[in-house]
């Protein structure tokens, strides 16, 4: 057993987690958790402020669970990367967004890996945990690290290792959510399984960083894909005179080879609207051209206009025209329970209303202040649900009473089925997706 696997067993180890967002933040609580000394290391000063002061900034992760790791010295963070320098083993939890183009921008992972190479010591461990094109570990960071005097799966141990965190998810934690592993070398991967194993119930090892990073691509792209299918369900629904909403969840009792997905208003967060494109993007270059990826992209990228269209058709039924009318756009997280808004879609929602000439405002119990592409609104807090000509709900947060919302709003254009089992208002008041 080498030292450096000693450490990690004695959680002696030094782990500096790089990026302390909605995937880090959970990761050095846990490191923190197991009896390791963990310091985040973030270019945002508020999140170093709030960590260091043991207020939580992520939903999932309460103030109560973060302030005592803080207190008892286990758990700090900081802005300067020089903490590096002190690192047994560093975390990479960069974001990995699209460009304008909507091509993979590595700059976050680019940075991140200058930095751990400007303070690089034999004996540390490396895991990237940012999601990314297969073969981003091999091409982007090794020859980083040994160009600054490192040899991998000698000095230093690197691996990649998928997040499969899900905000919101009360069962399936970081701790418990099975973590798949790959390393550069072997000795990497040896290295880094003693790492987590220390951390999270189960490792799930794979021969390789470009099968792990793989991994992370299937998972997301059969997502992205089923919710196109389903979304293009409903739209073939739609044509068809049938409810979507009632097909699939009679073919859900299938109790064997069908798994319901749900249609919506189009794809949000960090992950599914982008994850898939990394993979499409590496494929073009090897001259194959990634057809369900695109072919669901387009789709589910099209369902904010689908959306408005619902309600011009819905405003139109009742002699208005969108331009004019006055819209309430509830629920702008990207996904239920969340405060989260990147990549929602209520963003192109809105932003498409109002191209039409409506009068956009919106309601959500988690997101008090809108700001995201260009777009800076204020939420109605309360909102008079019958002063509005359409009342459009994007996502069914749980705290948002529903029946109230029916009851009182003019016309509900409903993209979740969240209105189900409501039966004593009239049909012409009722639009699902
Ligand atoms: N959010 C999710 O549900 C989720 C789930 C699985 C995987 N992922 C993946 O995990 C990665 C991180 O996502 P996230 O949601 O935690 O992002 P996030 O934006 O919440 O957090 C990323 C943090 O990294 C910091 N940062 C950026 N560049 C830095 C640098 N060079 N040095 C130090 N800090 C830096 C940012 O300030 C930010 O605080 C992404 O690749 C994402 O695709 C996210």
């Amino acid at each position: 057993m080498t030292d450096l696997i000693q450490k990690f067993e004695k959680r002696a180890a030094h782990v500096v987690v790089v990026g302390i967002g909605y995937v880090g933040l959970p990761l050095v609580v846990e490191f923190g958790k197991a009896g390791f000394r963990v310091t985040g290391l973030d270019k945002d000063p508020e999140k170093v402020r709030l960590l260091n002061k043991g207020e939580s900034y992520i939903g999932d992760i309460p103030t109560s669970e973060l302030g005592p790791l803080v207190s008892s010295g286990k758990v700090d963070a900081t802005t300067s990367e020089d903490i590096l320098a002190k690192a047994d083993a560093v975390i990479v939890c960069v974001p990995t967004p699209l460009n304008k183009t909507k091509e993979p921008d590595m700059r976050f992972i680019v940075d991140a890996t200058d930095a751990i190479c400007r303070h690089t010591h034999p004996n540390q461990v490396v895991v990237l945990e940012s999601t990314t094109y297969p073969g981003t570990t091999r091409e982007v960071v090794v020859p980083k690290l040994e160009a600054s005097g490192r040899t991998v799966g000698k000095d230093i141990f690197v691996a990649f290792s998928p997040e499969r965190v899900d905000p919101g998810n009360k069962v399936w934690k970081t701790k418990n959510t099975p973590k798949v592993l790959g390393g550069v070398t072997p000795e990497c991967l040896k290295h880094a399984q003693a790492l987590y194993q220390n951390i999270l119930d189960r490792v799930v090892p794979v021969s390789s960083t470009d099968a792990a990073e793989m991994v992370k691509l299937l998972e997301n792209t059969f997502r992205a894909v089923n919710i196109g299918l389903v979304n293009e369900i409903a739209l073939m629904c739609e044509k068809l005179g049938l409810d979507s909403w009632e097909v699939i969840d009679a073919a859900a009792t299938k109790p064997f080879g069908f798994m319901p997905f749900y249609p919506g208003p189009g794809l949000g967060g960090h992950c599914i609207p982008i994850d898939p494109l990394y993979l499409s993007w590496r494929l073009r270059a090897l001259k194959y051209t990634a057809r369900f990826i695109e072919l669901a992209d387009d789709i589910n990228s099209n369902m904010p206009a689908y959306v408005v269209r619902k309600t011009a058709s819905a405003l139109n039924k009742h002699k208005k025209s969108v331009n004019g009318s006055k819209v309430l756009v509830v629920g702008v997280a990207y996904k239920r329970d969340v405060d989260d808004v990147r990549e929602s879609p209520a963003i192109d929602v809105i932003s498409l209303l109002r191209d039409e000439g409506a009068d956009v405002s919106y309601h959500d119990p988690h997101v008090p202040k809108l700001e995201e592409h260009g777009l800076t609104l204020d939420g109605v807090a309360a909102p008079q649900w019958g002063s509005y000509d359409a009342t459009v709900i994007v996502t069914d947060h749980k705290a948002l009473d529903i029946p109230k919302i029916v009851r009182e709003s003019k016309i509900v254009i409903d993209t979740r089925n969240a209105t189900r089992g409501i039966t004593d208002v009239p049909a012409d008041r009722i639009y699902k997706l």
